[in-house]
C-alpha cells in the first residue's frame, strides 16, 4: 500500500490534527502531512513556521513525514505516486466543503480518493481559528495544542 497525504493549512497544528494523523498512521504504512496553501486564508504563521511546528507536533506519530507544498494537491499526489488524501471530519458543517474539495480533486485526478476520519469527540469543535482567538485574548490553550505550538502562539501574540 502506498503513502497517504494528509493536507491542511495547519495554522497551527492542533491536538485534533494529531489525533487524525495517529488514526491515519494505523491504516496506512506511511503518512505525509502536507503543509499546503489555502488561497482563502491569511495564515498567522509563515509556511516555514507551520512546517517546523508540524514536524515538532507530529514527531510521536509513527511513520509520518512533513512536507511543504504550494501547488495543487493532485500534483503533490502525482509526485509522491500516491492517490489517497486524508481529511478530518468533525461535524456535519464540515461536510459540504469537504464534499466539494473531494469531488474537485477527483475531477482533476481520477485516481484520487479522499478518506475521511473522525477525530475523538473531544476535538469535534476544535479549530485553529478558535485556538488563535483564545490565545490572542490571553486564554489558556493548553488542552488544545501541543506545548511547542502553545509557546509559539503566545510568543507571536506578544510581538503583535
Ligand atoms: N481537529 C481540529 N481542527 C481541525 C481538524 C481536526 N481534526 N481538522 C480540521 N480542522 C480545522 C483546522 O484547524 C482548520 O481550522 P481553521 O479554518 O480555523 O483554520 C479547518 O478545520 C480546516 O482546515 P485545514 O484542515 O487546515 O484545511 P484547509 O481547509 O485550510 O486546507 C487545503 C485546505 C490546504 C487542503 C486546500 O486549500 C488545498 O487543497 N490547497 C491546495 C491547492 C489545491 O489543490 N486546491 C484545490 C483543492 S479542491
Amino acid at each position: 500500500m502506498k503513502a497517504a497525504l494528509y493536507p491542511g493549512t495547519f495554522d497551527p497544528v492542533t491536538n485534533g490534527h494529531i489525533d487524525i494523523a495517529v488514526r491515519a498512521s494505523r491504516i496506512f504504512p506511511k503518512v505525509i502531512a502536507v503543509v499546503a496553501e489555502n488561497p482563502a486564508k491569511e495564515p498567522l504563521f509563515s509556511a516555514d513556521e507551520r512546517v517546523e511546528l508540524a514536524k515538532e507536533s507530529f514527531k510521536e506519530v509513527p511513520q509520518i513525514e512533513v512536507i511543504k507544498y504550494s501547488g495543487l494537491l493532485v500534483n503533490c499526489l502525482r509526485e509522491y505516486n500516491a492517490s489517497v488524501l486524508i481529511r478530518g471530519l468533525r461535524a456535519l458543517s464540515d461536510f459540504e466543503y469537504e464534499f466539494q474539495m473531494a469531488f474537485t480533486n477527483r475531477n482533476l485526478l481520477a485516481s484520487c480518493e479522499t478518506v475521511f476520519l473522525m477525530p475523538s469527540a473531544k476535538y469535534t469543535y476544535l479549530s485553529s481559528t478558535m485556538v488563535k482567538q483564545i490565545a490572542q485574548l490571553k486564554g489558556d490553550i493548553t488542552a488544545f495544542v501541543p506545548d511547542c505550538v502553545r509557546l509559539k502562539i503566545e510568543e507571536k501574540y506578544r510581538k503583535i
